[in-house]
């Protein structure tokens, strides 16, 4: 089912003054329930068709109506808006709307957005069958085409001013289903894919262990870009609090020890093997069968290494295509590429982990791709779409040279 795709995908509605301004009450309605994040955009025409109270009801959330509304700025900020965003929609979008974006405006909140935005735009044009047919409107369509903005119709039939033509935006099923399909890149179609996720705990007694910062969030986006990408996902998750993919098969796990036996087992039936795992280093020697107790000031733990799961993998005869991510704090694309060689990976994603807006426990992380012949430093961006971005590079250098 393509809208599964957007489930927790962060979509703004941009709502343009038309007559069919009523059907995007019906277009946010169904995105919540395919269970996206909608925050709704309307421009002053639009609220004379539609009331931002009916969008505010359905989305959940305040409607954007301003540019220049301190209050609406403080709380979520027109730039902060187009970066939270997965994808935007205009519905409906008239032929000044069409044509204030084409020019690049900014001279209202929707206009600005679809300026700032990072992520892909989608227009669902609706108005009079002439209004749509004039050079001007078809001059702006073909080059909002050309710069890559997804046009989703008009559909063509009887006019709420009575002409019939084209200009009748979608309905809101259709929408939602081109909307879905932005995110199926398919690039990994047909691959199986296996990601390791999260820390790992290591136990030092029945309630004591040693771990480390990470969320699972990068590895969960991945999954979750893998999925979308047409790959059969299998996400092997040490202890995080996040929610579980809608798709593919997720294996739990708590220590390195449990990690490498899900890994060689999966890895053994995957084409492409993703570790953003934090794996604990070092594990105590001697788990205590009992509560330690607390009788001096001090106490000492002896560790011993943890094996490399990502080396055992890529050692494996016949072994999938292998890709780490390395947690740097100086030097950061040196060792990055020092780890791609000791652990004979295929490539390796670098992450400053000094830096605290990006890598442990952040929404946000900036990468540098690094394979054999390859420095690649890619934009700093939301996990989520990232994770679409690194799939695609992926996606773009598997299969592995002979
Ligand atoms: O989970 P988040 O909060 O979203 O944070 C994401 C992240 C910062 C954890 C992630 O982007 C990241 O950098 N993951 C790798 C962390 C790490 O352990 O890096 P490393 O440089 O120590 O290890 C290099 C590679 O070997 C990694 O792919 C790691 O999964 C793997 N490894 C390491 C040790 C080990 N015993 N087994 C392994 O498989």
């Amino acid at each position: 089912m393509p809208t599964r795709n957007l489930c927790n995908k962060r979509i703004i509605v941009g709502i343009s003054g038309g007559i069919a301004a009523y059907k995007a009450a019906e277009l946010v309605r169904r995105l919540i329930e395919h269970r996206a994040e909608v925050r709704v955009v309307m421009t002053r025409a639009a609220q004379e068709f539609i009331t931002p109270l009916t969008l505010q009801a359905l989305s959940g959330n305040p409607v954007h109506t301003e540019l220049l509304d301190t209050g609406a700025e403080a709380a979520m900020g027109h730039i902060e808006l187009a970066r939270w965003a997965d994808a935007m929609l205009v519905a409906p979008a008239t032929a000044d709307c069409l044509a204030r974006i084409a020019q690049g405006k900014g001279d209202d909140l929707l206009a600005t957005l679809a300026l700032a935005l990072d992520a892909p735009l989608a227009a669902a044009p609706a108005m009079n069958q002439a209004m749509w047919r004039n050079a001007a409107t078809q001059a702006n369509v073909a080059l909002l085409a050309r710069r890559g903005v997804h046009l989703f119709g008009p559909a063509e039939g009887p006019q709420a001013c009575g002409d019939v033509g084209p200009g009748r935006m979608l309905e809101a099923r259709q929408l939602a289903e081109r909307l879905s399909s932005l995110f199926d890149s398919g690039v990994l179609a047909g691959l199986r894919v296996c990601i390791t996720a999260g820390p790992t705990r290591e136990a030092i007694d029945p309630v004591r262990y040693i771990s480390n910062h990470s969320s699972g969030k990068m590895g969960y986006a991945l999954a979750e870009a893998a999925v979308e990408a047409g790959a059969s996902t299998t996400l092997i998750s040490g202890p995080v609090v996040l929610e579980l993919p809608h798709r593919g098969k997720v294996e739990h796990v708590n220590s390195a020890m449990d990690m490498l036996h899900a890994s060689l087992a999966a890895a053994a039936e995957c084409d492409i093997f993703i570790a953003t795992a934090a794996v604990a280093d070092y594990r105590p020697r001697q788990v205590a069968g009992q509560k330690i107790k607390k009788s001096s000031t001090t106490m000492v733990l002896e560790l011993e290494r943890n094996p490399d799961i990502l080396s055992a993998v890529a050692a494996l005869e016949h072994g999938p295509y292998c890709v780490g991510f390395a947690a740097e704090t100086d030097r950061v694309v040196e060792y990055a590429r020092d780890k791609l060689q000791r652990k004979k990976l295929d490539l390796i994603f670098a992450n400053d982990v000094s830096d605290p807006s990006i890598g442990f426990n952040s929404d946000e992380n900036l990468v540098t791709l690094v394979s054999e012949s390859e420095t690649l430093p890619l934009d700093k961006a939301p996990k989520r779409r990232l994770a679409r971005t690194l799939i695609t590079e992926i996606g773009r250098r598997y299969p592995p040279r002979a």
